[in-house]
């Protein structure tokens, strides 16, 4: 049986309970970035047409259980207002509750009511029963088009379930496609491309890529530790000494799967870990003693962009250096254009490199950029979400 989604429930009068994910990073009571409640409309806006009550819940940021005034969503449901100029939005200072109850049975048809933060309360992160219970009493269907809290076991997620008729939002139903095609059903040649500073936290992902993809590309700090299991001495470079042996394991598993797995051939070394720090570009037969690599070399990047520009299938992970900093980005930035100069799927998580790809002005070149940091890795790492699991057809319904 099928997963059930958005368009397989008669909404009329009915009560949505939809967990998004509005964890979207604030500066003061600002939004520095509203992807995530953008992405989250035509879940809400096709409730809202379809003649739904729509009650959103959410967390925000890490409160560790209690409230505080510094993780309200209130800034949130300002913000969806202003998104939603002909509807009406209201706020709810608890997430269950008298005031949420009432906040819940005031609401009409093609209205919205955004619940206040539920990491206020500590059995949601729990996932205790009795407080998914009381989330399920504020609505007649479940609705999760929280992607990117997919890999969380938590009451919204995943125990609200159990207490409802449960359906993907169309956020989630895109996300597990585009991702799910792509390594299922991948156009060839398939490019993966992993950064990010450590092997450690890829190892996973780089495991499940490697037998799928027809070529890997390795950068930024985890290349490294590749290169240090290939005998190179990277002087004061970030190395993950007790991953070498891993690293090893991985070239080794690629050799025998076929899978081609390139790492950096030049890199560029600064004295130090600043945007200032005088620097240059080294090949591997040449690494100085002393500095850290903080980026691909140029020779790298043009061959990582020539592999690229090749492929039908790109899945991006991880920048290629310290990308913050300008003297630092330009490795990151040259994969940036080579994935949008791609002649097929382009997918693109992790929040460094969505990031990048903002910040180099290629978003809309690319066919999917994933709302899920953690979420979109586990993933990729082949592993089941809970948030997924969770929506999945109940027996005898
Ligand atoms: C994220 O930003 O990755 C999600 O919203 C999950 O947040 P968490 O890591 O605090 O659970």
């Amino acid at each position: 049986m099928r997963r059930q989604s958005l368009a397989d429930v008669d909404w009329a009068g009915k009560t949505a309970l939809v967990r998004v994910d509005f964890n979207v990073p604030m500066e003061g009571d600002s939004i520095t970035d509203d992807t995530r409640i953008r992405a989250a409309l035509p879940t809400v806006e096709y409730l809202l047409g379809q003649g739904a009550k729509v009650i959103l819940m959410s967390h925000l940021g890490r409160p560790k259980g209690e409230p505080n005034a510094k993780y309200s969503l209130r800034p949130v449901a300002d913000h969806l207002q202003k998104l939603l100029p002909d509807r009406v939005v209201r706020f709810a200072e608890d997430c269950v509750g008298a005031g949420a109850e009432a906040a819940a049975r005031a609401l009409e048809p093609g209205q919205v009511l955004l619940l206040e933060n539920l990491r206020f309360h500590p059995e949601e992160e729990r996932n205790d029963a009795g407080f998914a219970q009381q989330l399920a009493a504020l609505g007649d269907v479940y609705v999760n088009d929280a992607f990117g809290t997919a890999h969380r076991a938590h009451a919204s997620t995943a125990g609200v379930a159990a207490h409802l008729p449960a359906v993907a939002g169309f956020l989630m139903e895109k996300e597990l496609r585009v991702m799910g095609d792509a390594l299922a059903n991948p156009t060839r040649p398939f490019v993966a491309i992993i950064g990010g500073a450590k092997v450690s936290d890829k190892m996973g992902v780089l495991k499940n890529l490697l037998p799928k993809v027809d070529t890997l590309l390795i950068g930024g700090g985890m290349a490294n530790t590749f290169l240090a299991a290939q005998g190179y001495a990277l002087a004061d470079s970030l190395v993950e000494q007790d991953t070498i042996d891993l690293a090893k394991g991985l070239l080794e598993q690629a050799t025998r799967s076929g899978c081609r797995l390139l790492l950096p051939v030049d890199l560029v070394f600064a004295d130090r870990f600043a945007p200032d720090a005088p620097h240059q570009v080294c090949r591997l037969n040449q690494l100085p003693d002393h500095g850290m690599a903080l980026d691909i070399g140029p020779e790298t990047a043009a061959l990582y962009g020539g592999e690229i520009r090749r492929a039908h299938t790109v899945v991006w992970n991880g920048p290629m250096g310290v990308f913050e900093m300008p003297t630092f980005a330009a490795g990151t930035v040259a994969v940036a254009r080579a994935v949008a100069e791609v002649d097929g799927v382009t997918i693109v998580g992790g929040g460094d490199s969505v990031a990048a790809v903002e910040q180099a002005g290629l978003a809309d070149r690319m066919t999917h950029i994933s709302t899920g940091g953690g979420a979109s890795l586990e993933f990729l790492e082949g592993k089941r979400l809970p948030g997924v699991e969770a929506l999945a057809p109940k027996e005898g319904a």
